[in-house]
């Protein structure tokens, strides 16, 4: 889910060898457990404190701190765009799945899981959605630009709310069948109205509601109808 290796061999080039950090190779990065040893060692090796202590030059605590910062911003960027995993044109299930809660929700425990990640390994960061169209490969036609993929899109919009997420980036504006606007006319789709409610009611406060009616969830947000 979360692809640092770019990162890792950037570390390699820009650091420097007296501040411990390794090689580490692909095959080492599989799981995400993996990664996490492979991110906190390198938080380890370049975090300001401790090029401090080992008595870095002025330069070297310089690179440090860039590459600190490199590394904040790429825990915080979380890819939840195959989420309803759909790789053909017309995937008949596509619909289905929008319309199943339990298939909704599976995502939930990939938000949590970042939540912990960041909780344990970067408290001083928070969670974004980098891109998220829902069915990858440009969406489903006739679905993704229909009213019935604001299902999905709202229903992403309100967990990813629940996890804190700071930035949600729908994939895309203009494009593929996810697009907000109509590739070629540049007329809204559905989800574009949507994303516009969503901005002009929500606000920031997420509240904690339940129902006992069996329905998909719903979400609380407190904000100002009467923004105009
Ligand atoms: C979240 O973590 C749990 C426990 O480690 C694991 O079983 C589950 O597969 C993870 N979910 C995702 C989507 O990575
Ligand atoms: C854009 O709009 C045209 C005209 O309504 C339609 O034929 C076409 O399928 C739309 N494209 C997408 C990607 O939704
Ligand atoms: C509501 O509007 C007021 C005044 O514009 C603003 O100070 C406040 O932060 C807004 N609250 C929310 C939840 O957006």
């Amino acid at each position: 889910m979360m692809d640092f290796s770019h990162v890792f061999y950037f570390l390699l080039v820009v650091l420097w060898p007296e501040c411990g950090w390794q090689p580490v190779s692909l095959t080492d990065m599989i799981t995400s457990s993996a990664v996490k040893k492979v991110y906190r060692k390198a938080n380890l090796c370049i975090h300001p404190d401790k090029v401090q202590q080992k008595g870095a030059t002025l330069e070297q605590k310089y690179t440090a701190e860039k590459v600190f910062d490199i590394l904040k911003v790429n825990v915080q960027i979380l890819n939840v765009h195959d989420s309803l995993r759909s790789n053909k044109d017309n995937d008949e299930h596509l619909e289905r799945k929008i319309l199943d809660p339990e298939h909704l929700s599976k995502v939930e425990s990939i938000f949590g899981n970042l939540s912990e990640t960041i909780k344990i390994y970067g408290p001083w960061s928070s969670a974004w959605v980098g891109e998220a169209g829902g069915a990858y490969n440009s969406g489903g036609n006739h679905v993704s630009n229909r009213f019935l993929n604001s299902f999905w899109y709202l229903d992403q919009l309100g967990i990813a709310s629940c996890y804190s997420t700071k930035v949600y980036c729908r994939q895309t504006l203009i494009g593929g069948n996810y697009g907000l606007l109509n590739t070629t006319t540049f007329a809204p789709n559905p989800d574009y109205y949507s994303a516009v409610l969503w901005h002009r009611l929500m606000g920031k406060k997420v509240l904690a509601v339940s129902s006992d009616v069996h329905i998909k969830d719903f979400y609380l947000q407190l904000g100002n109808v009467s923004r105009s």
